[in-house]
């Protein structure tokens, strides 16, 4: 990544780290869970993704961190629930124990609860500072909700769990890709325009988003095969032992890698709606030749 984005991926840590620093006697154990996975690492790229997009739209994105991690804090919640035993049942994430590994089941399944409230909690926090205003507020909770419930990533594990096993046309997989992993890239990608007071920007970003997200879940298909723990840091093999339907599965690949390249030009394609893009760019591409 480059120095741009290292540094908002430092701001962006330790805006993380602090929003889970009062750990209160008797229920230290959830925010020490929740602690454990969202510090653990991770490549931060929806909240990079938020940030720089307010910039691509002309407005300087420093005041907002805190709010671009709640899009971090509901990735990282689903992130729990993925790797619980009834859902993937891995037993590594980021590195580390998968946090029912540390913590137990019943406390992974609270951390992951209470990220998103942490999440909804941290954008009114922002807005009580007059950080934003007030129906920016609305505005990002309304679109993190959406994104993130049945309509979103919920119904696309939804989908993604009752296909295991099953063959399904490619229509109902896209469906899934894009609802499981591509409505919290989207979310974020319009949270930045959002920030900005760009709405007539919205609809560019949801393009970029819908490209970059299928391409995004197709490349963390392909690395479930071809990919390291070393360097992942979760599992190789998770898809296969779970009989997942993915594009790997569907098309093999060859055809998958194909996929990904033609859906992030695409993407880069979709940024000329927009202004100083050279970082958004850049993350796209490498985001292709990712390793983790
Ligand atoms: C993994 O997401 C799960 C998917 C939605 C594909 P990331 O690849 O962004 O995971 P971290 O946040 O870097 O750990
Ligand atoms: C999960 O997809 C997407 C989420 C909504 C968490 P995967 O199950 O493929 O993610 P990994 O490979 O475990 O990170
Ligand atoms: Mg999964
Ligand atoms: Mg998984
Ligand atoms: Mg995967």
């Amino acid at each position: 990544m480059n120095d741009k984005i290292n540094c908002l991926i430092d701001r962006i840590n330790r805006s993380l780290s602090d929003s889970v620093k009062e750990k209160p006697g008797l229920i230290d154990t959830v925010i020490k869970a929740e602690e454990y996975s969202l510090t653990a690492g991770g490549k931060r790229i929806r909240p990079v993704l938020a940030l720089l997009f307010c910039e691509a739209c002309g407005k300087k994105s420093d005041d907002y961190v805190n709010v671009a991690a709640s899009v971090e804090m509901i990735h990282t919640f689903s992130l729990i629930h993925d790797d619980l035993p009834c859902m993937d049942n891995d037993d590594f994430r980021r590195g580390k124990p998968s946090c029912h590994k540390k913590f137990g089941e019943a406390q992974a399944l609270l951390a992951g609860d209470s990220l998103v409230f942490l999440a909804f909690e941290t954008v009114c926090r922002e807005a009580e500072k007059k950080v934003i205003d007030a129906n920016t507020c609305t505005d990002i909770i309304s679109l993190l909700s959406t994104a993130s419930g049945a309509y979103g990533m919920i119904g696309g594990q939804v989908i993604d769990i009752e296909s295991e096993n099953t063959k399904i046309p490619v229509g109902v997989l896209k469906e899934l890709q894009r609802k499981k992993t591509g409505a919290l890239i989207s979310a974020a990608c319009e949270m930045g325009c959002i920030l900005a007071g760009a709405y007539d920007k919205l609809e560019y970003a949801r393009k970029f988003a819908d490209n970059l997200g299928l391409a995004f879940q197709i490349t963390d298909d392909i690395l479930d095969v071809e990919g390291s723990f070393e360097s992942l840091g979760k599992p190789i093999g998770s898809d296969q032992k779970n009989q997942k339907t993915t594009f790997v599965s569907v098309y093999g690949i060859d055809k998958a890698k194909a996929l990904a390249k033609d859906l992030t030009e695409m993407a880069v394609k979709c940024l000329e709606a927009f202004e100083d893009t050279d970082c958004l760019k850049a993350l796209t591409n490498e985001l292709l030749t990712r390793k983790k």
